[in-house]
């Protein structure tokens, strides 16, 4: 029997093209508000295309659109190809694909209208709320299912991490989700004052650790043995990882609300719990770096395994800097300011979807039995994508310690040195320069989308197997 009708491919490649659409229109809204940070008149008046309407599209259009389809896509293939079955419901897969598009597309409508919650990362009102809990519990009944009826022995821990992932941000959502609807547009938090924020960042910080964290070590631990054809590095030092990593996340909240109501011992439990996870977010790191042990000279030829490593640097790069700024002291510099903006797309642009665009070039030539069109244009991509991630992060850490330091700038008489227009003045070149990073790294997703459009309507089709699929890789 062909893998064809062994696996469910089909909702892997619905999953996968859709990755790449999402990408490229939630990066050009990136650049559109990158651009109107500096250059206000971008904003034109229309309250539709205002920064503050844009930019929560942007958020949820990269985060759930481009992060979710792609985890949607290489979690499906993951759990079939290393439980040895098809997936355990298709009609619920389908059900999964076709629920998760109507989400993005009803926050595309929503959250330009200024329908929204005002909760970070949870803004969409309650009717899509409830969708996306719908293909939340159909998502983990499929990957569950198929882990259950799974003909190996082992549960491989790629899998470990991917349902971690999609247990956790099941109870996130439908915690931090609670609220009394008034009219089917508006609704108001179920909790109030410092409870309410300390449940949105509870969610707000495991949204990162899980869905922006756990989901893709779980691409990390298949993808980069599967592209160096080498086992992972230590199977034992993998499970540490994921039983230490879930544990220490979900108490990380409070670093986002440094020196609030919120009680202080609870800031500075925050704090510590912060400081601890770095120990297992490097050992995570160290374990997919180590993979290559003894073929580092794959990384000269080979742009795809360039991708997945490089993405695991920024990983590595992302969890020290965080961990830094959930110091009390640290943050009474950074928070507030653009150093969080850095912060946040080191780990955005540097890992999530550099892993992403590695995983979508080993996933996309299997899943549709075509030969990748171009290994040259995918390193082209590979360098426009880390120019656009170093013009972004650098400007940012310069842009927001300068601001931390003018914010708390003051003359001897105790006034403050600058004035708020000043601090914004002085942004003008770093946000400039910014923009320049984000039309770099958009110009290396359309880089891909056309490789991916060229390779799926290639007439000349190898056929579905494990083997083929690179062109010979460049020397
Ligand atoms: C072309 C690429 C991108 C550009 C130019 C871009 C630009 C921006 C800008 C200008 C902001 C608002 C910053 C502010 O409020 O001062 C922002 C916020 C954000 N972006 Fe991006 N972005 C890009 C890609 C991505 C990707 C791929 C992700 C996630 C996978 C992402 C996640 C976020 C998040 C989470 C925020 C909110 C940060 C916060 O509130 O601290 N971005 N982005
Ligand atoms: C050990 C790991 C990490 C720790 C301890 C950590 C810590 C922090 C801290 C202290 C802040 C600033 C909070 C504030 O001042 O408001 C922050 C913001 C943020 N981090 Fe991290 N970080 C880690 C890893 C990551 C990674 C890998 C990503 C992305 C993939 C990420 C995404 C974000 C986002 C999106 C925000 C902005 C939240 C917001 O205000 O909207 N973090 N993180």
């Amino acid at each position: 029997m062909s893998q064809v009708e062994t696996y469910n491919y089909k909702v892997i490649r619905q999953f996968a093209i859709m990755t790449v659409v999402w990408g490229v229109v939630g990066m050009l809204v990136g650049v559109y508000i990158a651009s109107e940070l500096a250059w206000p008149w971008l904003n034109f008046d229309i309250p539709y295309i205002t920064f503050s309407r844009l930019r929560p599209l942007h958020t949820n259009a990269v985060i759930f659109g481009f992060g979710g389809c792609a985890l949607f896509a290489t979690s499906y293939y993951v759990v079939q190809r290393t439980c040895h079955t098809r997936l355990f419901s298709d009609t619920l897969a389908a059900f999964t694909f076709w629920g998760w598009q109507l989400v993005i597309v009803s926050a595309a409508i929503t959250l330009p209208l200024g329908i929204t919650t005002t909760k970070e990362y949870a803004e969409l009102e309650w009717p899509i709320d409830i969708l996306i809990a719908l293909v939340w519990v159909a998502y983990a009944v499929v990957f569950l299912g198929t882990v259950a009826k799974r003909k190996t022995p082992h549960i491989y821990v790629a899998n470990w991490f991917y349902a971690g992932f999609i247990l956790t941000v099941a109870m996130l959502h439908i915690f931090n989700s609670l609220a009394v609807p008034v009219s089917f547009w508006k609704s108001y938090s179920a909790y109030a004052g410092v409870q309410d924020a300390m449940i949105q960042w509870w969610y707000g910080h495991n949204a990162v650790g899980f869905f922006l964290t756990a989901g893709f070590l779980g691409m990390m631990y298949y993808f980069v043995p599967k592209q160096a054809n080498r086992p992972v590095y230590s199977y034992r030092l993998s499970i540490v990882h994921f039983w230490a990593l879930i544990f220490l996340y979900i108490w990380a909240g409070p670093h986002h609300l440094h020196y609030t109501a919120l009680p202080d011992w609870t800031q500075s439990l925050g704090m510590a719990m912060s400081l601890i996870l770095l120990a297992p977010s490097w050992g995570g790191m160290i374990n997919g770096m180590m993979t290559l042990s003894g073929c580092w000279e794959k990384l000269r030829s080979d742009p795809i395994l360039r991708f997945l490593i490089v993405a695991i640097s920024f990983y590595g790069m992302s969890t020290f800097e965080g961990p830094m700024m959930a110091i009390k002291t640290v943050n009474s510099l950074s928070h507030y300011t653009d150093w969080t903006i850095g912060h946040v797309h080191s780990g955005a642009l540097g890992w999530v979807a550099m892993i992403s665009m590695g995983s979508l070039y080993y996933l996309i030539p299997r899943l549709f039995g075509r030969e990748l069109h171009s290994l040259k244009l995918v390193e082209v991509h590979f360098w426009i994508a880390t120019i656009g991630v170093v013009l972004y992060i650098s400007s940012m850490w310069v842009s927001g310690i300068m601001q931390g330091l003018m914010w708390s700038a003051v003359n001897s008489d105790g006034t403050l040195t600058y004035s708020f227009a000043e601090s914004v003045h002085a942004m003008h070149p770093y946000y400039v320069t910014r923009a320049i990073g984000g039309i770099f790294f958009l110009t290396g997703m359309l880089v891909m989308a056309y490789n991916v459009f060229r390779t799926v309507t290639n007439p000349k089709v190898i056929g579905i197997n494990d083997t083929i699929l690179t062109p010979a890789l460049a020397h």
